[in-house]
């Protein structure tokens, strides 16, 4: 079994694990004192979500936790990597804690211990309270000293029981497609606000992060960002340039300032938007971590666009590549390469696959089973790249599939499915796909390895 993934090469306490985020399957979301975040006031926008689509109930995951959970013990899993809403636990933003909203997270980790699953929490995945948003959310300076505030209620309660945390999820999909592009919360197009949020973002992330570290000895704290491979298109003069501006958008933006070196110079002259800065930040940001968390789904390929919109450079669909149901370009080659760039260009020391996954439209078939033979191959080229860079030196710690189940897939709503289970929304119905018996396999065959 498993004869294309090298699972040798995995250290014998690589982290299985799967991943969620709270406003995708928790739903319960006037419950229990939970106020609405930017999601629930985008999603309920006309128009901005596939068939109106919004996570009032997702997975009902906030009732259905336990048989989630079991769920994982039947995948074999031994780590799940969540995130807590900001507006349950405060539901102003700032201000006073609510009370159920914390318990809620302190059962589900109690839950999640009992059950042998380690925890790894991210704090911000992308649900901002709208009180917030509506006091200037990312574009102002206040909000990441709020990020940082909530870290550590949280860190406080839950540190006791639980170790990793991450600060943020994917601040590119917060920065560039909630203010830039306008196509997630808050849905704004503005390259000034973009640019000011992004920096508030990676200001919270080094601030959240210190907050974490004085509330809980001995945390495990590191920071998820997305990464696209880029290539151009041509060995045109100005595509190769258009490559090397994507690459600044996509990868250097987020990564440079984090590993010490500052905001990239080039970018910081296309954007040609102040910076807010103050004496420190730099410093702050650049708050040391413990681990890098790479969340990876596709390559890219862009050819020069002087007309379109920053950074200039316009997408360029490969003939002939295979592609998810999200119309991804699938090249398991991109993970590796990027986990090699994280390793040897940003000298990272520990390193997760926070998200790896990909959508197809599955269907449960008149044997009551899903099959999803795409998803099972994708999953098991991803992680045969990942072992290909265990071999060549990545400190590569663990691998987390998105997702646990099928949820709220944001702007596409429910159509897109990445999970390893099934969900019928209808009923709330739980299967596991092929390609979750698949993962349950992996994992057993490497733990065999070191029995
Ligand atoms: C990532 C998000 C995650 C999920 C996957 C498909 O960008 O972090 O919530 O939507 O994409």
């Amino acid at each position: 079994m498993s004869a294309s993934i090298d699972l040798a090469a995995f250290p014998r306490d690589f982290v299985w694990g799967t991943a969620t985020a709270a406003y995708q399957i928790e739903g319960a979301a006037a419950e229990d004192g939970r106020s609405p975040s930017i999601w629930d006031t985008f999603s309920h926008t006309p128009g901005k979500t596939e068939n109106g689509d919004h996570g009032d109930e997702a997975c009902d995951h906030y009732h259905r936790w336990p048989e989630d959970i079991a769920l994982m013990r039947r995948l074999g899993t031994g780590a799940y990597r969540m995130s807590t809403a900001w507006p349950r636990v405060l539901p102003a933003g700032d201000g006073p804690v609510n009370a159920p909203g914390l318990d809620f997270y302190d059962r589900l980790v109690d839950g999640l211990l009992e059950a042998g699953l380690t925890p790894n929490i991210t704090l911000y995945h992308w649900d901002l309270p709208q009180a917030l948003q509506d006091r200037g959310g990312w574009t102002v300076r206040d909000t990441a000293e709020h990020l940082a505030a909530y870290a550590s209620v949280v860190a406080t309660r839950l540190g006791d029981r639980v170790t990793r945390w991450a600060t943020l999820n994917e601040p590119l999909c917060s920065g560039w497609i909630g203010h830039l592009e306008g196509r997630m919360a808050p849905g704004l197009t503005d390259l000034t606000a973009a640019v000011r949020a992004s920096y508030h973002l990676l200001l919270g992330h080094g601030l959240a992060a210190q907050a974490v570290r004085a509330a809980v000895p001995g945390a495990d704290i590191g920071l998820v960002t997305n990464h696209s491979t880029v290539d151009a298109a041509s060995s045109r003069p100005q595509d190769l340039a258009a490559a090397t501006r994507a690459d600044g958008h996509t990868n250097r933006w987020w990564l440079d300032p984090v590993y010490g070196r500052g905001f990239p110079a080039d970018m910081r002259e296309l954007y040609g938007v102040e910076l807010p800065e103050r004496d420190g930040d730099l410093d702050t940001i650049a708050t040391p971590l413990d681990w890098h968390g790479l969340n990876y789904y596709f390559p890219v390929t862009v050819a020069d666009d002087p007309e379109g919109p920053v950074p200039y450079a316009r997408e360029v669909a490969l003939p002939g590549v295979e592609r998810t149901g999200m119309d991804w370009q699938i090249d398991a080659g991109g993970l590796e390469a990027l986990l090699m760039r994280l390793t040897d260009d940003y000298g990272v020391r520990r390193l997760y696959v926070t998200e790896n996954g990909s959508s197809f439209p599955d269907t449960v078939g008149p044997d009551g089973a899903v099959h999803d033979p795409e998803r099972t191959r994708y999953l098991e080229q991803h992680l045969a790249a990942c072992a290909r860079a265990v071999r060549k030196g990545a400190p590569l710690a663990g691998y987390y599939a998105w997702s646990l189940l099928d949820n709220f897939e944001w702007a596409y709503g429910y159509d897109k499915r990445f999970g390893l289970v099934h969900v019928d929304y209808a009923t709330q119905e739980r299967t596991v796909k092929t390609s979750g018996h698949r993962y349950a396999d992996i994992i057993r065959a490497h733990r065999a390895l070191h029995a």
